[in-house]
């Protein structure tokens, strides 16, 4: 049995879709579990689409904490004790300092854009913004710098030059609907830690 916990800030689709397609679920005799969704913000949509599972959710709002090391020591300690094998970001709106990326050893991301092209906020924007014909999504360890961990997978898809935004976001979202759950399996199976250096 493999224990996971997703950590997300807002709308939780793809909380939603990784629980869906792994949770309780067993891939070639590994079991695979989601203990936990943690989010840093109380009116998020995403702590709905989990309990709608039975999958248990924590609150930990970073806005009661005075700084970032603090709120970090808080997540570490909630992680900790649900004794997980691999933490997945999923729309984690956090830049986590050391105290994380210290002491939680397996942690990965998925960004939307082609590592290590367009770091950072606004991704999606400037994915669909560029002059490149492709764009894509990435899965990532997670390290000190944003966005810049041991890349683990993957996908592009072609532009087209009259789409709308909102059809390649949409297009966008369902890379990440395949690639995540996919990234996760393999992390689990390669029983890959110690990423985040
Ligand atoms: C995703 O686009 C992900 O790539 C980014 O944040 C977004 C989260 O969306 N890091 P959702 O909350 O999963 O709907």
């Amino acid at each position: 049995m493999k224990r996971i916990v997703i950590l997300f800030s807002g709308n939780g689709t793809n909380l939603e879709n990784i629980i869906q397609q792994l949770h309780k679920k067993n891939f070639d005799g590994m079991e695979i579990e989601v203990v936990g969704a943690i989010c840093n913000k109380s009116d998020a949509f995403g702590l709905k689409r989990a309990e709608k599972f039975g999958v248990q959710t924590f609150v930990i709002e970073h806005k009661k904490f005075t700084n970032r090391e603090k709120f970090d020591e808080k997540l570490v300690e909630q992680i900790h004790s649900l004794n997980t094998d691999l933490v997945v970001l999923a729309g984690f709106m956090r830049i986590l300092s050391p105290i994380f990326t210290q002491n939680i050893s397996s942690v990965i991301n998925i960004h939307p854009s082609i590592l290590p092209l367009f770091k950072g906020e606004k991704a999606m924007e400037k994915s669909f913004e560029s002059p490149m014909k492709i764009a894509g999504v990435t899965v990532h360890f997670v390290n000190e710098q944003l966005d810049g961990g041991e890349i683990i997978s993957q996908m592009a898809i072609e532009k087209f030059d009259d789409e709308e935004f909102e059809s390649f976001q949409k297009r966008m979202q369902e890379l990440e609907y395949e690639i995540y759950p996919k990234a996760i399996i393999k992390v689990l199976k390669d029983g890959q830690v110690f990423h985040n250096k």
